[in-house]
């Protein structure tokens, strides 16, 4: 018999579609097993400040599965353990204070819902006594020990569809298109939705590039017949020998914001090709909308898993995707870490066989 009675349920950094199929998932297997369930606000704020929590039933996660978004609220800056407060006793740290919510909230555990940073702070609570249950959330899949996350599915659908769309405009302009999209330091989403888009050339982070090569490649498509080209660049990514090119500094609290790559990109290759050169930033858009059927699928058995772990008493974990399983791994082996495409990956090797440049090397001259 599980001595878990109450939990809370949070949602850390970034929105990602299917945030709210977890909770959904949460909230139902948790009642079915006789458990209450609090939702707290905007991630972990909702545990520092009182008020921010709410009771969650079955009646209030009807309908959310299909939502973008999170109906708790997220917030990417709040790591309570860097912000110590100066108070009459002296510096208090806002992760005591977390904890003492939680113990005054009476709850037996939380499901913390986040990427790397969510999780990081979700294990440093672990260690402050505090049962932990870790779901991996992040449209980048860049999360170590899960192969998929759910959120990037969606993200990378409509990436592919937004690289569609520019094909049309790019071959009846006769243009090289750039097309901008998120991933931080990984290049999982330009790697899918450049392939699955049948972009031309993909840049990323793990392969740093020559806009001389891609140019290269460029004036090679036009004399074979090509008149258009789509060129994809993860944010991330960067020239040889240069640095990722950020819109915001970070500080302890905050990542550094990326951005700025395509523009660079797009004007440069319009120099080097005379040819007309656009570029679009995809930005939020790949956050935003309805999860698609993998995501929502992913993300209930993320949360059903959740509260498997929870009511047998497996804590301080995050749960996994590991074909055809979801399995557990522990959380201190996830946070401050970051799954990068390996450079010899299997979808690197085919997207050069068939074409595709990655900037770094000249791709072969076809012959047939
Ligand atoms: O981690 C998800 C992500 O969308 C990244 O791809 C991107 O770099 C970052 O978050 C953007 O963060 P913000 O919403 O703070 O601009």
């Amino acid at each position: 018999m599980s001595q878990i009675k109450r939990i809370g349920v949070l949602t850390g950094g970034g929105d990602a579609p299917g945030l709210n199929a977890v909770i959904r998932a949460v909230v139902k297997s948790a009642c079915n097993a006789g458990i209450e369930v609090l939702g707290i606000e905007d991630s972990f704020d909702g545990l520092i400040e009182p008020g921010r929590t709410r009771p969650l039933g079955q009646k209030d996660v009807t309908g959310i599965l299909r939502l973008g978004g999170t109906i708790l609220g997220t917030r990417n800056r709040g790591n309570p353990f860097a912000y110590p407060v100066e108070t009459s006793e002296g510096k208090v740290d806002y992760s005591a204070r977390v904890v003492g919510n939680f113990h005054e909230l009476a709850l037996d555990a939380l499901v913390v819902i986040g990427g790397d940073g969510t999780l990081s702070i979700a294990h440093q609570l672990a260690g402050k006594g505090i049962p932990i249950v870790g779901v991996p959330k992040t449209i980048d899949n860049d999360i170590v020990g899960t192969v998929s996350c759910f959120g990037f599915d969606t993200a990378v659908d409509f990436a592919t569809d937004a690289i569609d769309r520019l094909h049309t405009t790019a071959e009846a302009h006769h243009r090289v298109m750039v097309v901008e999209v998120m991933g931080r330091y990984a290049g999982w989403i330009a790697l899918y939705a450049g392939v699955a888009g049948g972009a031309d050339v993909i840049l990323m982070p793990e392969i740093p590039f020559d806009l001389e090569i891609v140019a290269a490649r460029l004036k090679q498509r036009e004399k074979f017949g090509a008149r258009f080209s789509i060129v994809v660049v993860a944010e991330g990514a960067a020239p040889k020998g240069g640095k990722v090119s950020i819109v915001e500094k970070g500080d302890a609290a905050t990542a550094e914001r990326l951005g700025g790559i395509g523009v660079i990109c797009a004007r440069r290759l319009e120099e080097l090709t005379e040819k007309e050169t656009r570029y679009v930033v995809l930005g939020h858009l790949q956050r935003g909308g309805t999860p698609t059927s993998f995501d929502r699928v992913l993300a209930t058995r993320f949360g059903g898993k959740a509260i498997e772990c929870l009511t047998r008493g497996e804590f301080d974990v995050m749960v996994a995707s590991k074909p055809p399983d979801i399995v557990t791994v522990p959380l201190d082996e996830v946070g401050g870490k970051q799954k990068r495409v390996p450079p010899d990956f299997d979808l690197v090797r085919t997207a050069r066989a068939i074409g595709i440049s990655f900037g770094d090397r000249p791709v072969g001259s076809a012959r047939c």
